[in-house]
């Protein structure tokens, strides 16, 4: 039989296969997320999520350590606190566990890229990424606050800060308190695109942030949108982002296209608690192979579009590389 296309030619060996591959994971493409509790030689294992661990500081510098040795240029900190009120005032404590531990490894660890997570919703009594006025989050009265907590983790030495609390107007509010407080250099890595989603389950329990009452419906985006994904990504570029996040990653990989496509920024993508607890629980059943699944998950992301990926495998990845 004779046809002039053939497919097949270009997939007959591993030496051609790699020729013609199109898109390459490298370590250079993940992020790490780390869960800081306080205390000192804390490495606990957090029940809802196989293989991620809370870390006091010190550990957490261990951590670090590890993740720049495997060519991964930077960790995402999230912190749990000592203490929780209405207003989340831990979230801005100087002593808390995430400003001691970016501290820490930026002092031990000063090549790699430390992001903040700047959110209330571990730090507030109710759980909510916001202050709590009569039965809704106050996006204005929020504003200040976030930008507090993203200016004490600049204070702290982090590179970036990554707000992720969708309240409208954030970017622009960090942007302005960073640069009069001398930190012009501190780059804003927003989560732009971020939807209300289950795939954030496994992740409530890791940085105790479950909402009390309610649900997050009022100020996370609808799944079924992605038109408005392009307005929230747009309004955050005027505001000052230096890196757009659409999360989670894989039911959302026609928005990271999507935003890939239309705007001039590096995107990055959250492969989220759920979406690696998923994974987790099929490979410990024997269903999935899990080096192969992640290979290919982590790679669609990147053909999607994605030039940064968060992800709980970012240590598992790079062995599989
Ligand atoms: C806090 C925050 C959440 C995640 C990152 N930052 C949870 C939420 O919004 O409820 C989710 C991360 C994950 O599931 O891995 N606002
Ligand atoms: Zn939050």
């Amino acid at each position: 039989m004779s046809m002039i296309y053939r497919p097949r030619r270009l997939r007959a060996t591993g030496g051609i296969r790699r020729m013609v591959r199109e898109n390459i994971l490298t370590p250079a493409n993940l992020v790490y997320p780390l869960f800081i509790v306080p205390g000192t030689n804390v490495k606990k294992e957090i029940p809802s999520m196989v293989g991620v661990y809370h870390l006091s500081p010190d550990k957490a510098v261990e951590a670090a350590r590890e993740t720049y040795a495997a060519g991964i240029p930077a960790v995402l900190v999230f912190g749990l606190p000592e203490y929780k009120d209405e207003c989340g005032s831990s979230a801005w404590d100087m002593n808390s566990p995430v400003q001691l531990a970016i501290a820490a490894i930026k002092k031990a660890v000063p090549e790699l890229v430390v992001i903040s997570d700047v959110c209330l919703c571990e730090y507030t009594s109710h759980g909510h990424c916001g202050l709590i006025h009569g039965h809704t989050v106050d996006n204005d009265s929020t504003l200040p606050l976030l930008a507090k907590t993203a200016l004490s983790h600049a204070k702290a030495g982090a590179d970036m800060v990554a707000p992720s609390d969708m309240m409208d107007g954030r970017i622009a509010a960090i942007r302005s308190l960073l640069d009069e407080s001398g930190c012009s250099d501190v780059s804003i890595m927003s989560y732009a695109a971020k939807y209300a989603s289950a795939y954030y389950g496994p992740f409530r329990e890791a940085a105790d942030s479950a909402p009390q009452f309610g649900d997050r419906l009022a100020y996370q985006m609808d799944p079924a949108n992605a038109r408005e994904a392009l307005k929230e990504v747009a309004l955050d570029i005027e505001e000052g982002a230096d890196i757009v996040m659409v999360k989670p990653a894989l039911a959302y990989l026609d928005i990271v296209r999507q935003v890939k496509d239309e705007f001039l920024l590096p995107v990055a993508a959250y492969n989220v608690s759920g979406e690696y607890a998923m994974v987790k629980a099929a490979a410990a059943q024997g269903l999935i192979e899990e080096p192969r699944m992640v290979m290919e998950t982590l790679t669609s992301m990147k053909r999607a579009g994605a030039d940064i990926i968060i992800t709980y495998h970012a240590l598992d990845a790079v062995k599989w590389l």
